[in-house]
């Protein structure tokens, strides 16, 4: 597979299939991943990846957790800005009615959407997780050196046949997630992403996913 074709087939998996994920082939991907580039070469991500048992564990307790507190409870960090406007804010919103509209959930089907939101706590049904974290202060930069790695094994599974999804959602309870993961306050909770391999055939996995122009966030200039 070339880095083209990579980029090309990984798209945010919403239904995998229950085949089991080799620890190997995992191995493997983040050994590779480690090249990801970092500003100072900091590497500053760090992540606990989980299965089987271990994931049932912290999956039941979420989902308890997001019963009694379903807005969320001892975030970290604010998942988008809280002024998100113009074609940021426009293309958030395409994307959920892209894929509302490919699982026929109508804009008044409430209850439909939010039970297909609740599928974040199952990992979509994928068998691996990955929960990402990183030192309390860091700041932007290496934010986009943890964002950097996790494209890097986004399309090194996709050369080993897998699929992914990252998963900001779980830090809604960012605090709690460190509980959960043993994690001390001296770290910050980033994401989840769940791993397996895609089902093909689900339409969440085969809307079009839009995307701006490059014409609209590129200017070039010295041409
Ligand atoms: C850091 C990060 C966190 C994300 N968190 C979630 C999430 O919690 N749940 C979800 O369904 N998708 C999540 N996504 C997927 C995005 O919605 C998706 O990447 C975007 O809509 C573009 O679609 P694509 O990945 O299919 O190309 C996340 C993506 C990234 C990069």
């Amino acid at each position: 597979m070339t880095p083209s074709e990579a980029v090309a087939t990984r798209r945010s998996i919403r239904q995998f299939t229950d085949r089991p994920v080799d620890a190997a082939i995992l191995r493997r991907v983040l050994e590779k991943a480690q090249r990801a580039p970092s500003g100072g070469n900091t590497q500053p991500w760090n992540a606990i990846i989980v299965t089987g048992d271990e994931l049932a564990r912290i999956t039941a307790a979420i989902k308890q957790k997001a019963k009694s507190a379903p807005m969320g409870e001892g975030h970290e960090y604010d998942i988008y800005p809280k002024n998100l406007d113009g074609r940021y804010e426009d293309q958030r919103k395409a994307v959920g009615r892209a894929m509302f509209d490919a699982l026929q959930l109508k804009r008044d089907d409430g209850a439909g959407r939010i039970a297909q939101m609740m599928k974040n706590w199952d990992s979509f049904g994928a068998p691996v997780q990955l929960f990402t974290y990183c030192p309390k202060y860091m700041g932007p930069p290496q934010w986009s050196d943890m964002g950097m790695w996790l494209q890097t094994v986004m399309l090194l599974l996709r050369e080993e046949g897998l699929d992914s999804c990252a998963q900001e959602i779980w830090a809604m309870y960012g605090t709690y997630m460190r509980e959960l993961l043993n994690v001390g306050d001296e770290h910050i909770f980033f994401c989840g992403m769940a791993i397996g391999y895609r089902d093909v055939d689900a339409p969440v996995n085969n809307f079009d996913v839009p995307r701006m122009s490059i014409d609209d966030v590129i200017s070039w200039r010295g041409f």
